[in-house]
C-alpha cells in the first residue's frame, strides 16, 4: 500500500515543486523501501505556468543549499485530485481556501493542511510566495520546507505503523 502526498502553491513552478523533490530527497535518504510507499506529486491552483519546468530561481536555490535538480513540469490542481491522494499540502492560507473551495460537499477537508503545520523549527504559519521578490525569499523557502518535510515524513511513518496495526 501506498502513501500519496500532493504539494499545492499558485503557480507550481515555486514552492510546491520545491516541497516535492524535497521531500523525495529526504525518503531517499531514509532508504529504498520508503521510496517505493510513499509518492509525491505537486500542482498549481491556478493554470498560469501549465506545463512549465520549475522556475530556475527556485531551481539555482535547491541546487545551492541541498544539491538536488528540481524536477517535473507545472499542472493545474483538479477535483479528482481529492480522491488520489491521501494528504494535500497548501502553502499558504490562499492556497487552502482554493483548494477548499473545490470541495463543495467537505468531505475531503480532513486531507487538505497548511504545509507549516509540520514544521517544528519555525514559527511561520505559511510558505511566503517568493515570486516577486529577491533571491533571500527562495533561500527561506528552502529552509522552512525542509523543516516542514522533515515534519511531514515522521507524520506519514507514524500514519503508516497505525493503517498496518488496523
Ligand atoms: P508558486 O509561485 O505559487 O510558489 O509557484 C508563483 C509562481 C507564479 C506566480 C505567482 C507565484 N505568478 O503570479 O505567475
Amino acid at each position: 500500500m501506498s502513501y500519496k502526498l500532493l504539494f499545492v502553491c499558485l503557480g507550481n513552478i515555486c514552492r510546491s515543486p520545491a516541497a516535492e523533490n524535497i521531500m523525495n530527497y529526504l525518503i531517499e535518504q531514509n532508504g529504498q523501501t520508503l521510496g517505493d510507499r510513499i509518492i509525491c506529486d505537486s500542482a498549481g491552483t491556478s493554470s498560469y505556468h501549465i506545463g512549465s519546468p520549475p522556475d530556475r530561481r527556485m531551481t539555482a536555490a535547491a541546487l545551492q543549499k541541498l544539491g538536488i535538480k528540481l524536477r517535473g513540469h507545472a499542472r493545474q490542481f483538479q477535483k479528482s485530485d481529492f480522491q488520489d491522494f491521501d494528504l494535500i499540502l497548501a502553502m499558504d492560507r490562499e492556497n487552502y481556501d482554493d483548494i477548499l473551495s473545490l470541495d463543495l460537499t467537505g468531505q475531503y477537508q480532513h486531507k487538505v493542511h497548511l504545509m507549516c503545520d509540520f514544521c517544528s523549527q519555525h514559527t511561520l504559519k505559511e510558505v511566503p510566495d517568493p515570486y516577486y521578490g529577491g533571491s533571500e525569499g527562495f533561500n527561506q523557502v528552502i529552509e522552512l520546507l525542509l523543516d516542514a518535510c522533515g515534519g511531514l515524513l515522521q507524520y506519514v511513518c507514524n500514519q503508516e505503523v497505525t493503517r498496518e496495526s488496523l
